[in-house]
């Protein structure tokens, strides 16, 4: 039971011994840490139904609660707050975590195009992702990560036609297919040229409709073209995730759901919901709130299926495969109404149980210093794999080493990936932010590596003071170790809190707040200076349960702590 559930328990009880019906208590941890550890607000709302003065029920409250020894300190404050803080003897016991959710979850994150090179865009999906699916397991849940790979649509008839215009005979034999190859550099290249033509060129963009529809119908040479393509994106696309700590169980696309598209859009037809419109197939979306919208196309005139079609019918897919109890698809924000028509027709069409959720984990841009989404020098994206090397960069400048080895060279990645990480998670998912090149990877301020350096610091620390010896028991002697002890309490609640709104940066705060009380609590009390056995056991003991609760919070994050870290300059 945390410390919030705790409290909780007790206001409900002493509330139904005072006569009143209520089932929330209103509790948070208290906004004033420095006179209490959580608080009630619950005699401001009860009071206009029981015609009493807030502050009046808010003594009887605290008269009932003062009886209970596991809180040390219980009172009113301003208009009827009922504040208490724990006893030292009840925080001294071991903070607990227990599992709370056990549910099937698909999450679809990462969502990499095939032709494209990985970009600073791509990174956000895959960190966020990648922690959503850690919590979740890590919470209790059976959780099953998908890349949903974009693979599917017109960019890939757009290569082909331009392979066409470019390599004439490369479609004279299947031979020639055969031993056809590009780097991924030069496939991305060829999406570059493709594109722009694409926008300007009439025909071309005709021709690349035409090879997107004959792929789908399963054209033999396109179908072989496409799978030399795709291999090698996906081999440049793991790359990236390696380097990341980005793991998919399942390295499925939108392909996949080849032979399922027209089962989808004739379910939909069959059923009513979907309608001949100009040679295409579309879904007319209901008006919300009085406001017409557009409506969702299936199925395009030149008989393409459409981005919402694959999405259509891989819902259905995981249904089948899977039947998970939520679908979690951590997407840019700017495919909010993409997500907010294709959740609609899906239930219409009944493609999931009533009862699973699908929600779009919105996430945020990453903009550079001028609030425009962030760009290299040269004013091109930045691409992910330069973003990664900046990083590395970045970690090594901060490192006063000079003597760089294989251990080295290893600390400064995690270093590296830890900063970028974080730098992202911090902020409120919904958000955008500035991607910071100059400070990100400093060991100073809300930083990964500042909290890495927490972790690194107390290895070095229990090294030194060699093995602790049993009991293994906590004494609270201080008042910097009373406040380390509570937020070791708090990590479940935080945990909770972060799974519940699928947001990081919740996680973040805990961490970065725990590092804090580490850092103020050692300045203080060195282990090394303390006589008494009892108190320097405990000590060490308390450092070895902060140095775990940070390993796991940072593993969550998908973020590696370093064994040790070498000196810094900063
Ligand atoms: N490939 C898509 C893009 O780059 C993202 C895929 C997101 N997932 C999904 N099921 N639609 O925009």
């Amino acid at each position: 039971m945390t410390l919030k559930v705790y409290f909780e328990k007790q206001m409900r009880n002493v509330l139904r011994e005072l006569g009143y019906s209520c089932d929330n208590p209103i509790v948070t941890i208290s906004n004033r840490p420095e006179i209490s550890d959580y608080q009630s607000n619950i005699a401001m709302s009860l009071a206009k139904v029981a015609r009493k003065a807030p502050v009046q029920i808010a003594q009887d409250i605290v008269a009932l609660l003062e009886k209970n020894s596991d809180f040390s300190k219980v009172s009113v404050d301003g208009p009827g707050f009922v504040n208490v803080s724990f006893s030292d003897e009840f925080l001294s016991q071991m903070p607990r975590f227990d599992k709370f959710s056990n549910k099937r979850i698909v999450i679809d994150y990462g969502g990499p195009n095939i032709a494209k090179e990985m970009h600073v865009g791509h990174l956000r999906s895959a960190i966020i992702g990648e922690s959503i699916k850690r919590t979740m397991k890590f919470c209790g849940d059976e959780v099953i990560g998908d890349v949903h790979f974009g693979d599917w649509g017109t960019p890939i008839g757009m290569l082909i036609a331009q392979l066409q215009s470019e390599q004439s005979d490369l479609f004279s034999t299947e031979s020639n297919i055969n031993s056809f190859s590009m780097t991924i550099a030069e496939i991305s290249d060829l999406y570059r040229r493709a594109s722009a033509r694409f926008k300007s060129d009439d025909d071309f963009k005709e021709q690349a409709r035409i090879a997107t529809f004959d792929l789908q119908k399963g054209n033999q040479l396109y179908r072989k073209l496409w799978k030399i393509l795709r291999d090698k994106s996906v081999d440049s696309v793991k790359e990236n995730y390696d380097k990341l700590d980005v793991i998919f169980d399942m390295w499925l696309g939108e392909s996949d759901t080849n032979d399922l598209l027209s089962v989808v859009v004739d379910e939909l037809l069959d059923k009513k919901i979907a309608q001949h419109s100009n040679g295409a197939i579309i879904v007319p979306m209901p008006d919300v709130n009085g406001k017409e919208r557009a409506p969702l196309i299936l199925k395009k005139s030149d008989g393409a299926y459409t981005y919402a079609a694959t999405d259509l019918a891989t819902i259905k897919q995981r249904q089948s495969d899977f039947s998970p109890d939520v679908i979690l698809y951590v997407v840019d924000a700017r495919q909010r109404e993409h997500f907010e028509q294709v959740f609609t027709v899906a239930r219409l069409g009944s493609f999931v149980d009533e009862n699973v959720a699908l929600e779009h984990i919105a996430f945020g841009t990453v903009n550079g210093t001028d609030g425009k989404p962030f760009k290299t020098r040269d004013g091109n994206v930045m691409n992910l794999k330069d973003l990664i090397n900046l990083s590395e960069e970045k970690a090594a400048e901060n490192i006063a080493d000079n003597n760089v080895d294989d251990e080295l060279q290893k600390q400064i990645r995690q270093i590296a990936i830890g900063s970028l990480k974080f730098q992202d998670l911090k902020n409120l998912r919904t958000s955008n932010y500035i991607f910071d090149t100059e400070n990100f990877t400093k060991s100073e301020g809300k930083t990964g590596a500042y909290i890495q350096y927490a972790v690194a610091r107390i290895n070095s620390i229990l090294e030194k003071v060699g093995q602790l010896n049993d009991p293994k028991k906590i004494k609270i002697s201080h008042v910097l170790e009373r406040e380390v002890m509570l937020q070791l309490h708090r990590f479940s609640e935080y945990l909770q809190q972060s799974y519940i709104n699928r947001e990081p940066s919740v996680l973040c705060d805990y961490l970065y707040g725990l590092s804090q009380k580490f850092s103020s609590l050692y300045a203080e009390l060195p282990v090394n200076g303390e006589q008494n056995d009892e108190l320097r056991n405990s000590r060490i003991f308390l450092l070895s349960l902060v140095k775990n609760t940070l390993e796991k919070g940072l593993n969550l994050l998908g973020i590696e702590a370093p064994e040790r870290m070498s000196r810094r300059k900063i």
